[in-house]
């Protein structure tokens, strides 16, 4: 059942973090795993050492700011795989100011590559989506793609326009072949949050591996049922029902 032989996932921000466990995961089912991130070297140091314990991996360098970059990634893809199985839309980066002293470069990087990029891939993706027996369209949104944070203006507002593209890709797609999937993590122990929240104990932090594991269960849970959304928080922090 967890067979993914023959197909071909490809996960933005592949190279480290919360994406590299996505694509070790992955690999570790059978599926040819496309590494998409700008740091050329740290990717492919990533996917050699997928390859070494077994797996299919590919380095391909991606720029989610530049439309020209994506289109040459799906380019790329098109000509050597010819389909997408699994579309994973993990990379990010994040910002931390009040919003009094972030700039609006600050907003627009964020909504660049955050919201912009992903929609540029899904859109340019899509047909080759289309062309797997069963797609998949997963986005990494965040707790600030439903809640609000202080110091996160920028970011929250480019994670809330991932999750309302996502939604609407979502209606979009319903009932075709393809599905539409949203991650909402809280902090995960990764370089990122290492970052901008320095202040959270990191024993307390999500493993990059449990948000593998949900990617997992996405693409291999068999059923009648779908399920859109996954938020998973820290347990130390509230509960979010809103
Ligand atoms: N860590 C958390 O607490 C947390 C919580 C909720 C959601 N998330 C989300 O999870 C995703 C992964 O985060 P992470 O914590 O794993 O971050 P990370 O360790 O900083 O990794 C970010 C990845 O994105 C890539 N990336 C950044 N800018 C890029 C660009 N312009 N073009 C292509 N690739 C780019 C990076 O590679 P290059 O820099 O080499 O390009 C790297 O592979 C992000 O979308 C983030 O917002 C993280």
């Amino acid at each position: 059942m967890d067979d993914l032989n023959n197909k071909v996932a490809l996960v933005t921000g592949g190279s480290k973090g919360i994406g590299l466990e996505i694509a070790r995961t992955l690999a570790g089912i059978g599926a040819t795993v496309i590494l998409a991130a700008r740091s050329k070297d740290t990717l492919e140091k990533s996917a050699a050492r997928i390859v070494e314990s077994g797996g299919k991996a590919f380095a391909m360098g991606v720029d989610m700011g530049d439309e020209e970059s994506i289109r040459s990634l799906v380019k790329t893809i098109q000509e050597r795989f010819g389909v997408i199985d699994i579309l994973v839309n993990n990379a990010g980066i994040t910002h931390s100011a009040l919003l009094k002293d972030a700039t609006t470069k600050d907003f627009d990087r964020c909504m660049q590559i955050n919201a912009r990029g992903p929609f540029i891939l899904c859109k340019e993706a899509l047909p080759l989506v289309q062309k797997a027996s069963r797609g998949y369209i997963i986005n990494i949104g965040s707790v600030v793609s439903i809640k609000g944070y202080q110091s996160q203006s920028a970011y929250t507002a480019s994670k809330h326009a991932l999750r309302g593209m996502t939604m609407s890709l979502g209606e979009e797609l319903n009932k075709t072949s393809v599905s539409v999937h949203m991650i909402c993590p809280g902090g995960v122990d990764t370089g990122m949050v290492g970052d901008v929240r320095p202040d959270i104990n990191k024993d307390e932090l999500i493993q990059p591996q449990e948000i593998a594991d949900i990617v997992k269960f996405i693409v291999t849970r068999r059923g009648k049922g779908l399920i859109d959304e996954f938020r998973i928080r820290r347990a130390t922090s509230g509960p979010w029902f809103a």
